[in-house]
C-alpha cells in the first residue's frame, strides 16, 4: 500500500478505509504460479469481490521484496501490507510458533490441517496478534525433504558432514545438527546461487517449492525424509489492519480463508505429479526409506529447543489430536 511505505498513514486510510481504493501489495518467496502464487491471487480475487472492488491489489512474488524475515519485518514497519509465508523465520518474532515447526510432529497432512484450523491454530494466531503481526489464517508450504548434490541419502550416516541449507529456524537447525549434516541458515532468495556455486550441498523443502524452483538443475538427489511439516501463514501489518473497520476486518480474515484453501488444493494436485516430474528431470528419487533413525535424531536434539523454554503441553495436546 503506497501510502505505508514512507511511514505516514495517509489521510485515506485515516478517514476509514470503507470507501477507499487500495492497491496492496501481498510479497511472497515464490513464482505467480507455485502454491503460494496460486494462494495470493485467490487472496486478491476474493477480496475485491467481498468489497466490491473496493479493495484491489497485486503480487510481489519470488522474493522480490526480500526473504521471509524482511518481508515480515516489512509487515511490522508497515512498509508492506501482506505476506505469505512458512512459518521458518516466524518463530524469530513469536517464539510460541517453533512448536508447529518441531520435526517429526505432525502426522500427515490431515492431522497438520486440523490442528492449524482448530482451537491450537487460533491460540498461535492470538500469540501472533500480540507482536506486532496480523494472522490472519494458516496455509501451507508442506512436508519438507532433503534434497543434495553428492550423494543419496538413505540414512542419517549420509547426511554426516553435508552442508545443508536451513531456513532461519532454531528447531530446524538444531534438527539437522542431531542428524549430522552441517545446517546452514540463508534466505531463500540466495539458496539457488548458493547451491549452483556450491557453498551448500544441499536443502530441505516440500516437493512443491523443489519442483517451481527447478533444483534439478543444481541438485542429483532427493530424499523423500518428511522431516518436519511447514506451515505457512497469511499475514497482513498491524498498521494496515488496525485502519480498517470490523466489517472490512472480516472480508481480510475470509479472503485469507479462501487463499488457504486454494494453496492446499494446488500443494495436493503438485504432490500427486511432483516424484514424478523430478524423475523425468533426472533426479534420483528416494522414496522409501526408514525415518525411525531420523526421527530419533532429531527430536532428541529440536525438541528441547521448544520445550526446555515453553514446556511440552502444547506438544502433547498435538500429539493426541485426533
Ligand atoms: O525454504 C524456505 O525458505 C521456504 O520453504 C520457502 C521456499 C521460502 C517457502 O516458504
Amino acid at each position: 500500500m503506497k501510502h505505508y511505505i514512507f511511514g505516514a498513514i495517509s489521510a485515506i486510510a485515516l478517514m476509514g478505509a470503507a470507501q477507499a481504493q487500495d492497491n496492496l501489495v501481498i510479497g511472497h518467496s515464490l513464482s505467480p504460479t507455485s502454491h503460494y502464487g496460486v494462494g495470493a491471487q485467490a487472496f486478491l480475487d476474493t477480496l475485491a469481490e467481498l468489497s466490491d472492488g473496493a479493495f484491489t491489489g497485486e503480487q510481489a512474488p519470488a522474493g522480490q521484496l526480500g526473504g521471509e524475515r524482511d518481508m515480515i519485518e516489512g509487515l511490522q514497519i508497515g512498509s508492506l501490507d501482506l505476506v505469505i509465508t512458512s512459518t521458518g523465520p516466524l518463530g524469530n518474532f513469536v517464539p510460541e510458533v517453533l512448536a508447529i515447526d518441531l520435526p517429526f510432529l505432525f502426522r500427515d497432512y490431515d492431522h497438520a490441517r486440523r490442528v492449524l484450523d482448530g482451537e491450537i491454530g487460533q491460540e498461535l494466531l492470538d500469540a501472533i496478534g500480540e507482536n506486532d503481526l496480523v494472522g490472519l489464517a494458516w496455509t501451507e508450504n508442506g512436508f519438507r525433504h532433503v534434497t543434495n548434490s553428492q550423494r543419496p541419502v538413505t540414512s542419517p550416516a549420509d547426511l554426516s558432514g553435508l552442508k545443508l541449507r536451513t531456513m532461519e529456524n532454531a528447531v530446524h537447525m538444531a534438527a539437522f545438527e542431531g542428524m549430522g549434516a552441517a545446517p546452514t541458515p540463508m534466505a531463500f532468495p540466495e539458496v539457488f546461487g548458493a547451491l549452483q556455486q556450491g557453498v551448500v550441498d544441499g536443502q530441505e523443502n516440500p516437493i512443491t517449492v523443489i519442483t517451481a524452483s527447478r533444483f534439478w538443475e543444481v541438485q542429483g538427489y532427493v530424499t523423500l525424509t518428511g522431516h518436519v511439516y511447514s506451515p505457512a501463514i497469511v499475514l497482513a501489518s498491524p498498521i494496515l489492519f488496525d485502519s480498517l473497520t470490523e466489517e472490512q476486518q472480516g472480508w481480510f480474515r475470509e479472503a485469507a480463508a479462501a487463499s488457504a484453501a486454494a494453496t492446499r488444493a494446488e500443494v495436493d494436485r503438485l504432490e500427486a505429479e511432483g516424484v514424478a516430474l523430478m524423475r523425468e528431470n533426472g533426479m534420483e528419487v528416494i522414496t522409501e526409506i526408514d525415518r525411525a533413525p531420523f526421527q530419533a535424531l532429531a527430536a532428541e536434539a529440536a525438541w528441547p529447543v521448544y520445550t526446555d523454554r515453553f514446556g511440552s503441553e502444547l506438544i502433547e495436546r498435538i500429539v493426541a489430536f485426533e
